[in-house]
């Protein structure tokens, strides 16, 4: 499957998550789960693998978020690369090395690649106007500043890309820009930068490609149409002081661009691996050597990167393999909508791991995996799954055949005697089940081997159904032994081909067996013909997977609800701006009033319409608080109002004003309110 060249070992990578924020569902659906049941498995064929993560900790975003916080951007990335590395490993991403890119290995691997292109000529130097902003004395790159997008209009468009149409821009496209630093509008500076001629070599890129096989029709497509529209230069240096410097002469000010030096990350992090192992050339024998088969597991928004720019770096540099497949995923919703970080609409990792189980949710996320288009993720079917399909089937299986074994057979296999049809259709499902399930691993189909797996763990449960043991063991307790013996190797089989997908279970259920070895060390083709011998002790009988209730889950659909109710879905985690001036905070008018009617807006469970009066006026706002308070609760209440909000119409209701109101991450929401008496119509200072 795949490609048909016989590789030697397979070199696999993760995209490295920027250190500015934790890791929700929607990455370890993409890059990581995939990846890591693809590596899993290939260890258990014995293959010569490599597996290789960490943490991007350049860019602006970062340096933003410092900003923001009032902290360095080493102190933002040492703590989400700390916190990130420990939610994989709870997730069970079993990388053979998690690096970071502000390593010293890794600048001085960057820096050694962009003087090798630099010295081979590949570069174009270009003198250009960059926007600058005078009052923070630096240059404007990418999301440093805003402004309106002039593809489709978007007003918050950044200087890198427009959220709303999706096009990549260069600062100077955008339409009334404006300094993400400081809000003012910036000037235009001449500046010196290094570029990276796509258009150039746009055509040993194609050759490149021409030569892939089995790649996703949705990875090939995306690539196909930035090579129609003809691959533009991209500057590979910034104004910026967080990042590699430019190793050259008189380039103070300059670092390498983020989507440069990150993907070098991955060269670097095989290097720091090397080292770790005691081999420090052992590195080469993965990156520079035409035997490695290199897989990038990606998101969607990553394919660029990827499958052009990285691999056009590579090619000019002439030395170092080139990805044999690149399984970029699509999107994951969240409870039909999309995830966003700054309103909090996510699961992050470190909160589910909280509160519940690891495989249900491996299971759920490769059962859904947004192989072909996006997928949805819905905390109802996620239950449902566990129930229904890892509780009462394979659990289900595992345990009733221990169960009756511990009950029936002192804890022991009973011997294999006689064969019927159904046994004989029972074990050759067993033994075919690791090539077929395996090829869908290989040609990274993992909702599909999920589905293969599932399959016969469901006719191993129907096989102990028709079998009916607990009536021949009465009456022919031969019989009742070798179904037992074939249940008993159904359930050793299971342990292991639930390995990728399921480690935790999968080493649980390796135990429940009676073995005293890792099943992460066994041989995925053994199960074609391991044997139970007769007689062997099996372990303790354990419940597998543990039957969930809706109560579990409740909280969970109420808290997204809850933040979906946000009228204009505007962010609930105040995101802190750049400062304001005293003007322009004069120019917002507050005002005390009280809440003299409330209904419930038909059609719209969110929307609650009031009456307020301010003083000798009244009006009419309209607010998304229905999920939070009842309109007989809030008359007579007094609130904090927008006065001079230019009035809107939310669906279709005209609203004046705009009340105060506070969110936290939690969903919890309550009104601005007095803290004494005072008349309503008063301003707010
Ligand atoms: N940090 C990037 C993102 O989250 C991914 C970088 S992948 C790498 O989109 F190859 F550049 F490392
Ligand atoms: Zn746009």
């Amino acid at each position: 499957m795949g490609t048909m060249k016989n590789y030697k070992r397979i070199l696999v990578t993760s995209a490295l998550p920027y250190a500015n924020g934790p890791i929700h569902l929607g990455h370890l659906a993409g890059a990581y789960l995939p990846a890591d049941i693809y590596v899993r498995y290939q260890r258990l064929k014995k293959r010569d693998v490599v597996y290789i993560c960490g943490s991007d900790e350049h860019g602006v975003p970062i340096t933003i978020a410092a900003e923001k916080k009032g902290v360095s951007p080493q102190q933002i990335v040492d703590q989400f690369h700390a916190r990130n590395k420990a939610a994989f490993a709870k997730f069970g991403m079993s990388f053979d090395y998690y690096g970071r890119t502000s390593s010293p290995m890794h600048h001085q691997t960057s820096q050694e690649m962009f003087i090798n292109l630099n010295d081979k000529g590949v570069f174009i130097k270009k003198t250009e106007q960059q926007l600058y902003d005078a009052k923070a004395r630096m240059f404007l790159p990418d999301r440093y500043v805003k402004g309106e997008c002039p593809h489709c209009g978007f007003p918050e468009a950044y200087g890198d890309q427009c959220e709303k149409c999706g096009s990549s821009l260069s600062p100077t496209e955008l339409i009334n820009p404006i300094s993400a630093l400081t809000g003012d509008k910036p000037q235009q500076k001449e500046t010196e930068h290094w570029y990276i001629p796509l258009g150039a070599l746009q055509k040993q890129v194609e050759e490149w490609l021409a030569t892939r096989q089995g790649w996703k029709p949705n990875v090939m497509g995306q690539v196909k149409s930035w090579l129609n529209e003809g691959l533009a230069d991209r500057a590979v240096t910034r104004d910026l002081n967080w990042g590699v410097q430019v190793p050259l002469p008189h380039a103070e000010g300059k670092v390498l661009y983020v989507w440069f030096d990150a993907p070098i990350g991955y060269i670097s992090a095989t290097k720091e691996w090397a080292m770790e192992k005691g081999n420090p050339e052992l590195w080469k024998t993965y990156w520079q050597n035409d035997d490695t088969r290199l897989v990038h597991f990606i998101g969607k928004d990553n394919i660029v990167f990827h499958c052009i720019m990285f691999p056009a770096m590579l090619i000019a540099h002439g030395n170092y393999v080139l990805p044999d497949n690149v399984p970029a995923n699509e999107f994951l919703n969240l409870e039909g909508n999309k995830l966003s970080t700054s309103r909090n609409y996510a699961v992050w990792l470190e909160d589910y791991a909280e509160k519940f189980d690891i495989d249900p949710l491996r299971y759920y996320l490769a059962a859904i995996a947004p192989e072909t288009k996006d997928s949805d993720f819905v905390w109802q079917e996620y239950l449902t799954r566990n129930n229904s399909e890892l509780a009462d089937i394979l659990g289900n299986f595992t345990n009733r055949t221990l169960a009756f074994a511990k009950n029936q057979f002192t804890g022991t296999v009973p011997a294999r005697g006689d064969l019927d049809e159904l046994d004989r259709e029972m074990l050759s499902t067993i033994a075919r089940a690791p090539d077929e399930i395996g090829a869908a691993i290989e040609n990274f189909e993992f909702r599909k081997a999920l589905v293969l797996f599932m399959n016969v763990a469901r006719a191993a449960n129907k096989y102990f159904n028709d079998q009916e043991p607990w009536r021949t063991v009465k009456q022919n307790p031969a019989k009742c032994a070798t179904t037992l013996n074939i249940c008993l190797h159904a359930c050793n089989a299971l342990a292991l081909l639930m390995a990728p997908v399921l480690p935790f279970s999968a080493a649980k259920a390796w135990a429940m067996m009676g073995h005293a070895t890792d099943v992460h060390q066994q041989a995925w083709d053994d199960v074609r013909h391991m044997e139970l011998p007769t007689g062997h002790q099996l372990g303790r009988v354990e419940i597998l997977f543990r039957k969930m209730e809706e109560k579990e889950i409740e909280p969970e659909i109420e808290r997204l609800k809850n933040i979906q109710a946000q009228p204009d879905n505007k962010p609930v985690v105040a995101e802190p701006t750049a400062s304001i001036s005293i003007d322009e905070l004069a120019k917002v008018q507050l005002r005390v009033a009280k809440i003299v009617a409330a209904e419930k807006v038909e059609k719209a469970d969110k929307l609650l319409k009031m009456d307020i009066q301010m003083g000798d006026e009244q009006r009419q706002i309209v607010a998304g608080i229905a999920l939070h308070y009842s309109p007989e609760a809030l008359i007579g209440k007094k609130i904090i109002v927008v006065a001079n909000l230019q009035p809107a119409k939310i669906r279709g209701i005209e609203s004046n004003g705009m009340l105060l109101a506070a969110q936290d991450d939690q969903g919890n929401l309550s009104l601005l309110g007095l803290d004494k008496d005072v008349n309503d119509g008063a301003s707010v200072r």
